[in-house]
């Protein structure tokens, strides 16, 4: 057993966070990684309330959480209130401005997660009163900015530490094993938030072409792009780009924004069709330089219990290390 604030904070067996991912972290991995002991979060998304209340239920009478896109959540706030309404573990935002939301999220005794990407969205999360700041480095898959996880963290820790702020640390950007997990107690955190790994979970609602990709896939074949965000017409601010496996389409594309904006509209549909039927030399898979790491798709629990059995090794074989 590894317990850290973070375990001891939530009550969970495992300091191992699953992270929000839109539409591909439903109700039904949620459960399963909160019954193998971590904090399982359904990933509210883009603003689909249908499918948030959905998950919910899929999830059963697990305790699970919820995250979401805070830029997003800003264009359809009834989703925050359907969340609290079903008494969500707790609440993690992510990419913008939280403080339209911590004060609801707070009100309520929810425990309030902050994802950031620099120091200075860490500090100010700690001002809004974030229970848990996720330090996410840009190795990730999915939506993130430029820093890395092995200096954002410390750094990061440090400021916490500085403060004199009771909030928990989580590393995310890279973390898919023990080794991930025992790196990120080491650099400072209490904890991780792991996405790819978990993506590639049986329980996940992705595409198994999709899957299958990521498996084949080394971490050099990623790459961080926006041009996917444009052909599925998710509208994200200025400066986030996109970790995902490089296919004909970014090879197309990448770099070519301006063309591609000239030809959006025939080519949202072809986007949207490709991502229904899997075929991943045009749609995207999201991914991060984790691909490399995950040879197999495997129950959340399973994940999970390799993951700390690893970390709990490398923990004791450092211990020998002293002289
Ligand atoms: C497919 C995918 C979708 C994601 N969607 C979201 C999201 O909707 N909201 C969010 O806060 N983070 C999202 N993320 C980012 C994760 O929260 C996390 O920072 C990241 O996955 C950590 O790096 P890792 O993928 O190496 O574990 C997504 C990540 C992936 C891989």
């Amino acid at each position: 057993m590894i317990r850290t604030p973070l375990t001891q904070r939530l009550g969970l067996k495992h300091p191992i966070i699953q992270a929000p991912m839109a539409l591909a972290a439903g109700g039904k991995l949620a459960a399963a990684v909160d019954s193998a002991g971590g904090l399982g979060l359904i990933g509210g998304g883009y603003g689909q309330s249908d499918w948030l209340e959905d998950q919910f239920r899929a999830a059963g009478n697990n305790a699970v959480g919820c995250g979401f896109i805070s830029w997003s959540l800003a264009e359809h706030r009834d989703l925050l209130d359907k969340a609290l309404g079903h008494d969500p573990k707790a609440v993690m935002l992510s990419f913008g401005d939280i403080a339209p939301f911590a004060g609801k999220i707070k009100a309520r005794n929810i425990p309030l997660i902050a994802q950031v990407q620099t120091v200075w969205e860490a500090l100010a999360a700690l001002d809004q009163g974030a229970d848990i700041i996720i330090a996410q480095g840009a190795e990730g898959g999915g939506q993130g900015l430029k820093r890395a996880t092995f200096t954002l963290v410390p750094e990061i820790a440090d400021n916490i530490y500085r403060l004199g702020s009771q909030a928990i640390l989580c590393a995310a950007g890279g973390i898919a094993d023990g080794r991930g997990l025992a790196a990120a107690l080491g650099l400072g955190a209490d904890g991780v938030l792991v996405g790819t790994r978990f993506w590639a979970a049986t329980e996940a609602l992705v595409h198994p072409n999709m899957q299958d990709a990521a498996i084949r896939a080394t971490g050099d074949q990623t790459i961080r792009s926006t041009v996917m965000d444009m052909a599925r017409q998710r509208d994200w601010p200025e400066g986030f780009t996109a970790r995902v496996l490089a296919n004909d389409f970014i090879d197309k594309w990448h770099g070519r924004e301006a063309e591609l904006a000239e030809k959006i509209d025939i080519i949202i549909p072809q986007y949207q069709k490709a991502w229904e039927a899997g075929d991943i030399d045009m749609a995207n898979v999201f991914v991060g330089e984790a691909t490399g790491l995950i040879a197999d798709i495997q129950p959340a629990a399973e994940i999970i219990a390799s993951m700390v059995e690893q970390a709990e090794k490398i923990i004791r074989k450092q211990q020998g290390f002293i002289q």
